[in-house]
């Protein structure tokens, strides 16, 4: 479990995670983060909002939310799938980046989480734009695929890590030819490599990116990031049959 110091600067408010984070992984996060991700009051006073309630300090941080974005540009998705929706901090970065008619479902367990998640959409005028939904990612993921919603044309996994094998299955399930597929989370400071670990986020994580490797339909990879929240990793994936 990462340890975050939950230390607000006003012009960056992202909380840092001084116990993992080197000095120079934050200055350049603060450098790049100030030169792409910054500027935008909406998106800063989700943060603040989220740190106000109480919510845990393990939204994106501002430059690997624009990193969520600029994917989103570059897919031009109709529909994009979340599963872990905290505040709405990772929704807003990509529903900003989504045509008028482009929609986000994001599924999140805890209500008060959905909650401010909401009331943070609604400020910036984008909650319109995404559906959230309340209860356990593996419930409403065969719902989603009952009711015919999908298919998602990006989808982002978020939520509990011993789960990942089971969102990546469904991810599948909910998806075409050409989507894209990313979870968060995948180096957790390096402890991944650890074949024989105990901890359930790690052997979620294994097994999530096994699968991910073994299966046909997927061609994947991993980006490994340092910055403010210390040492972690996206892993990326493309639907190619
Ligand atoms: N994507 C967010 C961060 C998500 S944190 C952002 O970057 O801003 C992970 C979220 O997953 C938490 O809000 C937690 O309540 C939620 N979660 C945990 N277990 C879950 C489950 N079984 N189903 C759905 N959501 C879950
Ligand atoms: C944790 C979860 C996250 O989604 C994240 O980005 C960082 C940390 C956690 O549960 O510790
Ligand atoms: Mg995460």
């Amino acid at each position: 479990m990462i340890r975050r110091v939950q230390k607000l600067k006003p012009e960056y408010p992202h909380p840092v995670n001084l116990k993992v984070a080197k000095p120079e992984w934050i200055a350049v996060d603060d450098y790049f983060g100030g030169l792409f991700a910054s500027g935008d009051k909406q998106l800063d006073a989700a943060l603040k909002a989220n740190r106000i309630a109480g919510l845990p300090a393990i939204d994106v941080s501002p430059l690997q939310g624009k990193f969520l974005h600029v994917l989103v540009e570059m897919i031009r998705p109709k529909r994009i799938l979340e599963i872990g929706t905290l505040g709405g901090y990772s929704t807003m970065w990509m529903a900003r980046a989504l045509p008028k008619s482009g929609r986000i479902v994001s599924l999140e367990f805890n209500p008060k989480h959905a909650d401010v998640a909401r009331k943070n959409l609604f400020n910036a005028g984008l909650l319109k734009r995404v559906d959230i939904r309340v209860g356990k990612a593996i419930d409403n993921l065969p719902k989603l695929k009952a009711e015919g919603v999908g298919p998602f044309d990006f989808i982002f996994i978020d939520a509990d890590k011993p789960s990942n094998p089971q969102y990546l299955k469904w991810a599948l399930k909910l998806a075409r030819v050409g989507s894209v597929i990313v979870v968060d989370n995948v180096v957790r400071d390096g402890k991944v490599a650890d074949a024989k670990s105990t901890d359930s986020d790690v052997r979620g994580t294994r097994k999530m990116a096994s699968l991910m490797a073994k299966e046909p339909r997927l061609s994947a990879s991993v980006v490994q990031n340092v910055g403010i929240k210390g040492y972690d990793g996206f892993a990326i994936a493309v639907v190619v049959s």
